[in-house]
């Protein structure tokens, strides 16, 4: 299989590991040199936001992006958004090579649904080394299985009849494709098609939404995403709250 991308980034195939975000910040506590693509075949610690677990189980896609880039911490999150789009792209050109027509969304800040459950999800990390600047980019995609019994809905490409006999390395090829572009667009535009793109694909745009930020929870419709891609919120009064961080919750 011929993989363009090789040319940026080393790629490292791992058999079990605890998580690859904890193997590309491993590495880059050491100050390596390079980008390195991280693709494990199951985790046993396998991290998601908020501190939670992420269902790591043999069959579904688990890597980490370490971008030694020395992208600028304040524009870091916008890769999440970048990341998001190329997820939904994979899972588009999928769905098209198995002829089969699928409702997929980008639900704030960074998860890849499919009619309403939730296929993917995105873990940004930065590490700091006085000059150096490095930053990880973890995404999980259910191919195979998904998590059962947990507070959100949740599904995989296979039972959703999205994968067509596409290996992992495929997937992941399909993805780094996807993603190389829409990083250099946002290399050379920045945020502006990015966020236009993003908000295309939102879940719950213009509709009712309760987020928490950790502290407050606010109900409102979710009206747009600013500059920074920060969350906005519009209140019954009428107020408009800006949220860079929370979990979002969809009034059914
Ligand atoms: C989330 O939606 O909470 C983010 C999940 C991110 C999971 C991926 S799987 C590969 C990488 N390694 C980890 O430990 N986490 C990310």
């Amino acid at each position: 299989m011929y993989l363009p991308w090789l040319r940026s980034y080393n790629l490292l195939i791992l058999d079990e590991i605890d998580s690859t975000n904890s193997e590309a910040v491993r590495l880059a506590k050491t100050g390596i040199a390079g980008n390195f693509v991280i693709l494990a075949s199951s985790q046993t610690m396998g991290r998601g936001r908020h501190g939670k677990h992420w269902y790591s189980e043999p069959g579904n896609l688990y890597v980490s992006l370490l971008l030694d880039k020395n992208i600028i911490v304040g524009k870091q999150p916008q890769l999440s958004f970048v990341t998001a789009l190329a997820v939904y792209e994979t899972i588009e050109y999928l769905a098209k090579k198995s002829k089969v027509k699928l409702d997929i969304k980008l639900k704030w800040p960074n998860d890849v649904l499919i009619n309403s459950g939730k296929v993917a999800g995105i873990l940004l990390e930065s590490i700091n080394l006085g000059q150096k600047n490095y930053l990880i980019i973890g995404l999980g995609i259910n191919i195979k299985t998904n998590p059962q019994n947990i507070d959100q809905l949740s599904t995989n490409l296979t039972t959703e009849g999205g994968i067509a006999g596409e290996n992992l390395i495929g997937v992941l090829n399909i993805f780094m494709h996807h993603f190389e572009q829409h990083f250099l667009d946002w290399q050379h535009q920045g945020f502006i098609k990015v966020r236009l793109n993003w908000l295309k694909r939102a879940y719950k745009l213009k509709e009712l939404i309760t987020i928490d930020d950790g502290s407050t929870r606010i109900s409102g419709i979710f009206q747009d995403i600013d500059v920074t891609g920060a969350m906005m919120v519009r209140d019954n009064y009428g107020l408009v709250h800006t949220l860079s961080v929370g979990e979002v919750f969809f009034n059914r």
